[in-house]
């Protein structure tokens, strides 16, 4: 059946938030029935090609702010200069994936027979498509990733040679690197195909790659904390996060919703964060899909990105060597400021969020819902009172709350994920849907090299000065006029 056939059953229109401005994103993304994700796109793309290049074309010359000299020096905050379509971050209500938040998927996404939470491959599918998936769309998926999860011997070989000091994120990022042995875009392109086919090859690399990523991640798992033994096979009946729990060694139904919702919340945050704008610099370079995501998975493993929530883990286990497992206020109060005298207080703050994370709401409500009465997860609660109100009063940390970070570890531990170096794997594992879906755009759409001009600051202060003597000029002649 060809797609100009299959059955349009309705317009999807999507609301998207930016800085609190309700601004309606009318898309022509029809809604169809039809299961093979990469069919779907091949109906998409046009439009949504058409849709951006008259936008371009009409729109070209039309300003959309100014860079300050502070703006420069303070790591590009709030310069407006990508463009990233799976999700758009509000400062104040937090991530919109496609224009709709945390809830909204949670609600509306397809589950798990007899689960809760959203299925990450509906997330997937969204991501790429902005539609609410169906479930034999999202069954489509978990079947696509199912059959696409075989590792090749040499990166089995590898990860087992690595030494056990080696960090978990490091050996994922090689894993990932040694992939692109097979990237399907990287031979199409030294065999000259075509600019529009581009995104075809992204695609297959990336449900390559994610379909293989659990059976990584989990053979990093077993290596390092449970004596090398077997991940055993896929089970091709069972969803991707399933077989991702099953492969670690877990098998309680819990654990399996809680990596559903954890898989699904971490997996995009805009494209300014470091691990996404990192891959999609390094795809503007027609770097294939592999090493695009690993050279994101070596931003994520940095402190002030996604360790942090290893670091929030670790912090929290000495508060509770020092004061004992029922602190009180004052106790916590003086562990922060100690912890301030010589670092950040991990799990709070965010470059963009100005609010609670809702990231951070949704895994507090599961806490709520499965373990109200783990000590650790009263920890989290107390410190999510004392917290803010400290940071606040330093009088110089724009956004005291906690972020996503701050609740994840307590999770995991609470089902037996003691390791707290391997919780940046799961995020990174999740992250992979976020950069993987926007690289497949990012090919469509054509977006060229990223090249941002850089400037020294003999060469900035040049362009100051020349400006503020322009301006007195013209204030002189003012006045003489
Ligand atoms: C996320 C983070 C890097 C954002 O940084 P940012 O955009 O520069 O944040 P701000 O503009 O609020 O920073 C202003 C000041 O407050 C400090 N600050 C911000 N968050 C802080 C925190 N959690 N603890 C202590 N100080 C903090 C900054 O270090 C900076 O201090 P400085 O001027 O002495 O260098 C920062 O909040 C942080 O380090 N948080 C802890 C790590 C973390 O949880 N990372 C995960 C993010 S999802």
């Amino acid at each position: 059946m060809s797609l100009a056939t299959r059955s349009v059953t309705r317009i999807f229109t999507s609301s998207i938030r930016t800085n609190n401005l309700a601004c309606v994103q009318s898309k022509c993304f029809s809604s169809t029935q039809a299961t093979d994700l990469k069919e779907v796109l091949k109906d998409l793309i046009p439009k949504e090609q058409k849709r951006v290049a008259e936008f371009k074309a009409k729109n070209k010359d039309v300003p959309l702010g100014q860079v300050t000299v502070d703006m420069i020096y303070g790591g590009m905050r709030g310069i407006k200069g990508l463009v990233y379509e799976t999700s758009v971050l509000d400062s104040n209500e937090g991530i919109r994936f496609r224009g709709k938040t945390i809830t909204e998927c949670q609600a509306e996404l397809p589950k798990a027979k007899g689960g809760d939470e959203p299925l990450p491959e509906g997330l997937f599918w969204l991501l790429v498509t902005s539609q609410v998936p169906t479930q034999q769309q999202v069954d489509w998926v978990t079947k696509e990733w199912n059959n696409r999860a075989d590792i090749p011997q040499h990166v089995v070989t590898m990860l087992n040679n690595f030494p056990a000091q080696l960090h978990p994120m490091s050996q994922l990022s090689a894993a990932i690197t040694v992939l692109n042995l097979g990237s399907k875009f990287a031979k199409a392109y030294s065999e000259g195909v075509p600019k529009s086919k581009y995104w075809e090859y992204a695609y297959e690399d990336s449900m390559d790659l994610i379909a293989k990523l659990p059976t990584i991640a989990a053979i990093i798992y077993r290596n390092l904390y449970r004596d090398g033994t077997a991940v055993g096979a896929i089970d091709s009946k069972k969803d991707w996060s399933w077989n991702f729990a099953t492969m670690l060694g877990y098998d309680n139904k819990q654990f399996v919703e809680l990596l559903r919702l954890y898989l699904t919340i971490h997996s995009d945050h805009e494209g300014g964060n470091v691990s996404a704008h990192t891959s999609h610099l390094v795809g503007s370079a027609l770097s294939d899909p592999y090493l695009s995501t690993a050279a994101a998975m070596n931003g994520l493993a940095g402190p002030l990105h996604g360790l942090a929530n290893q670091e929030v883990l670790i912090w929290i286990t000495k508060l509770v060597e020092k004061l004992g497992e029922t602190p009180n206020e004052a106790q916590i109060t003086q562990y922060i400021h100690d912890t301030l005298k010589t670092s950040v207080v991990p799990g709070y703050g965010h470059a963009v969020l100005r609010k609670t994370d809702p990231r951070y709401t949704c895994q507090r409500e599961f806490a709520l819902k499965h373990l109200p009465n783990d000590n650790m997860f009263k920890i989290v609660s107390q410190l999510y009172k004392v917290v803010p109100k400290v940071l606040g009063e330093l009088g110089k940390v724009k956004n005291p709350w906690p972020n996503v970070d701050a609740h994840s570890g307590v999770l995991l531990q609470h089902y037996g994920m003691k390791e707290m170096n391997y919780y940046t794997v799961l995020f990174g594992v999740s992250r992979a849907l976020g950069v993987l879906s926007q690289m497949i755009w990012s090919r469509a759409l054509g977006f060229p090299l990223e090249r941002p001009k850089s400037l020294s600051t003999d060469g900035l202060m040049a362009i100051v000065a020349g400006q503020k003597k322009a301006g007195t000029e013209a204030g002189q002649k003012t006045k003489a006029a």
